[in-house]
């Protein structure tokens, strides 16, 4: 086995050579190359696409594609696409959507749609005198950038507004050119990127040539040009709602009104306490994620918009909400969520077009709204579990198949299995004394005891 060491020119490999490289760092090469090449798509084409995504790509990363069927959103059915390699969020999910489809499903509504982009720079001038000549710049701003904007306005979107924003307290010397965008059914990075790249080279050249700076003023340090991944002002709104009698069904352990009160002291807490409230967010990510994978969206970016925004007052908290009133329980999900559904991976991955056609083709809009409602269920999903039986029993059911694949069980030892631990606890241990009890007898004990 080889010593890793530092590599120059990794990325002037060839993909075979590649590959060849990194299997000298296992103990059985040979066998490395071919599993990954296993996972090659045996179609060139295809493959070839797939290497053009990313970097140094030496094999393909297989997650599952499932369906959570059944949602009732805004009074149409859909059945979601979700990517996602967790055991039990499809099933859960699926769950949710059938309990709600039967009490009205799940409303949704856009509040915004507006995304931000910000040229960080330093400038050591008379400030008073930038903000009074803004509205000239701000024309220039937005002329240097007509090649780029002209399409997207065509579609009904482009730059809303660009303000300077005084930062100086913060940092000497430290502005902005904070812009607004709508960016409509595309997610839009590239196009606000592209933007503000713009809008830097102008204001230098603004500072530079215009006859109100003295000397002094013509320098200006751009410290970068970016969009923003939060976005407070990209939000949708998603909820369900049903008389609180109507959840007695769920558990037999509790009445409507017992399991509508002990589910709104689960969110208090996570509104109260950070841990919770991180945990209980992960959950929506569940769901949120999936369906972003699903549909070629960067789902790195709405966590990370989706967490800031958690912590909008300061304190990180549970992003969806209940209420309680005159017998009804209503359980809100607000949450923003750049999504687009044209350009990007959304176009080009041949499996994300396809989620895109299953869902109807929608808009951007109607993409935030899916998304959300994936999340709202995931996690009411959870929160049911949680507050009834626990999250363990539905998730080792699940996980059942996950350790009877490390053990490499055969079909017919999988059938023994799903027969014999229908009514008992799923574990390692017991999963494994179980099948070793099948392939040499009883050498064993099971140690399996009935729920
Ligand atoms: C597991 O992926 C997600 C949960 O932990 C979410 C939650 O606790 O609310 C079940």
């Amino acid at each position: 086995m080889k010593q890793k060491e530092i590599i120059c020119g990794f990325s002037k490999l060839t993909k075979g050579q590649k590959l060849d490289y990194i299997a000298g760092f296992f103990e059985d090469p040979d066998e490395f190359v071919k599993e990954l090449e296993s996972y090659h798509h045996p179609d060139e084409k295809k493959q070839k696409l797939f290497d053009e995504f990313s970097e140094n790509t030496i094999s393909n990363y297989l997650i599952p594609f499932g369906i959570a069927p059944n949602f009732v959103i805004d009074g149409e059915v859909y059945h979601l696409p979700f990517v996602i390699e967790e055991s039990s969020v499809v099933a859960a999910a699926s769950k949710s959507a059938k309990f709600w489809s039967e009490k009205g499903g799940f409303h949704t509504e856009i509040v915004s749609v507006k995304k931000i982009g910000q040229v960080h720079f330093i400038w050591k001038g008379n400030k008073k005198k930038l903000f009074t000549l803004m509205p000239d710049l701000k024309e220039r701003l937005i002329d240097s950038t007509r090649d780029i904007t002209a399409n997207m306005e065509k579609r009904g979107g482009g730059i809303i507004g660009i303000e300077l924003v005084d930062m100086t307290a913060e940092m000497d010397d430290y502005f902005q050119l904070k812009a607004t965008f709508n960016t409509v059914d595309s997610m839009g990075a590239n196009f606000i990127n592209s933007c503000l790249e713009e809008f830097a080279i102008e204001l230098k050249d603004f500072l530079r040539t215009s006859p109100y700076f003295e000397e002094q003023e013509r320098e200006v340090e751009i410290v970068m040009s970016i969009l923003s991944n939060y976005t407070p002002d990209c939000v949708v709104k998603a909820w369900v709602e049903c008389d609180v009698k109507d959840l007695g069904k769920i558990d037999e352990s509790l009445n409507g009104e017992q399991f509508a009160h002990k589910f709104e002291r689960a969110v208090r807490i996570a509104q109260i306490d950070t841990h919770r409230a991180t945990t209980h967010n992960k959950g929506i990510f569940n769901g949120i994620d999936a369906v972003a994978l699903a549909t070629g969206n960067d789902f790195r970016a709405l966590e990370a918009g989706g967490h800031t925004y958690a912590a909008r007052d300061g304190k990180y908290k549970s992003l969806t909400d209940v209420e309680i009133r005159n017998g009804r329980f209503k359980y809100i999900l607000t949450i923003p969520l750049a999504m687009g559904s044209v350009g990007g991976l959304t176009t080009l991955h041949p499996l994300a077009k396809r989620s895109l056609e299953l869902l109807g083709n929608p808009g951007g809009k109607d993409l935030m709204r899916i998304a959300a409602v994936a999340g709202l269920s995931n996690n009411f999903g959870a929160i049911k579990s949680l507050i009834t039986q626990g999250i363990q029993k539905g998730h080792m059911k699940m996980h059942l198949f996950n350790i009877l694949n490390t053990m490499e069980a055969n079909p017919q030892e999988k059938e023994k299995s799903v027969v014999h631990f229908a009514e008992r606890k799923v574990s390692h241990k017991a999963v494994s004394a179980f099948i070793e009890k099948l392939r040499y007898g009883s050498l064993k004990e099971i140690h399996s005891p009935k729920q």
